[in-house]
């Protein structure tokens, strides 16, 4: 498999990348290295990844679509999208980042995807949140989640509903998964 990982210096995607580096997946990795958190920590991460000769990164913002087009020369295979505005609290602060990363970069991403007629799937990341204060447990897929209490919160359920109608067309499988907190 030849996999486009968005957000591989991330917590999740640096651990995806060394599994799928291990079991001989290529892995093209995109993140840009924002500094809601310890930059030094995402470097450090990517150090980690970037000796592997099947390891390649891509210091892009996900939402810059001119930046992001020329991947799709690379063909992936499949697309494991994580880069994303996280955060509950950092929303009241930042909002605009969440549309930015969440919203534009969704777009983006599943844009992308159309131009990779050889994509097997399409994976990414939701989130919990998207259940709000639901008193129901456990929570399953199919319990209401159209009441979000954070914006964070709306972005990954938006992000859920726009990659269904790509779902839709005939060359885009898709999967979108609700972590909790990992
Ligand atoms: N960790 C959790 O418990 C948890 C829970 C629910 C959902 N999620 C979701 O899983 C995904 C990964 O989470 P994580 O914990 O690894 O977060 P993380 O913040 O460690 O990783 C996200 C990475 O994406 C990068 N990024 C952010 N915006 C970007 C942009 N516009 N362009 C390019 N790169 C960008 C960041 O630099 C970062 O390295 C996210 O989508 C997050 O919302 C995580």
């Amino acid at each position: 498999m030849r996999v486009l990982l968005t957000g591989a210096a991330g917590f999740i995607g640096f651990h995806i990348a060394q599994a799928l580096l291990a079991r001989g997946d290529e892995v093209i990795g995109v993140d840009n290295l924002n500094d809601y958190y310890d930059v030094s920590l995402k470097q450090a991460r990517l150090n980690h990844l970037l000796p592997h000769k099947n390891f390649s990164f891509h210091k892009i913002n996900i939402a810059d679509k001119e930046s992001m087009r020329p991947l799709a020369k690379l063909g992936p295979t499949h697309v494991v999208h994580l880069a994303a505005q996280a955060g509950v609290r950092y929303s009241l602060v930042n909002p605009y980042a969440y549309i930015e990363s969440n919203i534009t970069g969704q777009t983006v991403m599943l844009e992308l995807a159309r131009q990779l007629p050889q994509l097997e799937h399409f994976v990414f990341a939701s989130s919990s949140s998207v259940y709000g204060n639901s008193a129901k447990v456990p929570f399953a897929v199919g319990d209401a989640v159209d009441h979000p209490v954070s914006l964070y919160a709306a972005t990954k359920r938006a992000g859920e509903l726009m990659a269904w109608t790509y779902a839709h067309l005939p060359t885009i499988p898709c999967t979108g998964l609700r972590y909790f907190t990992v």
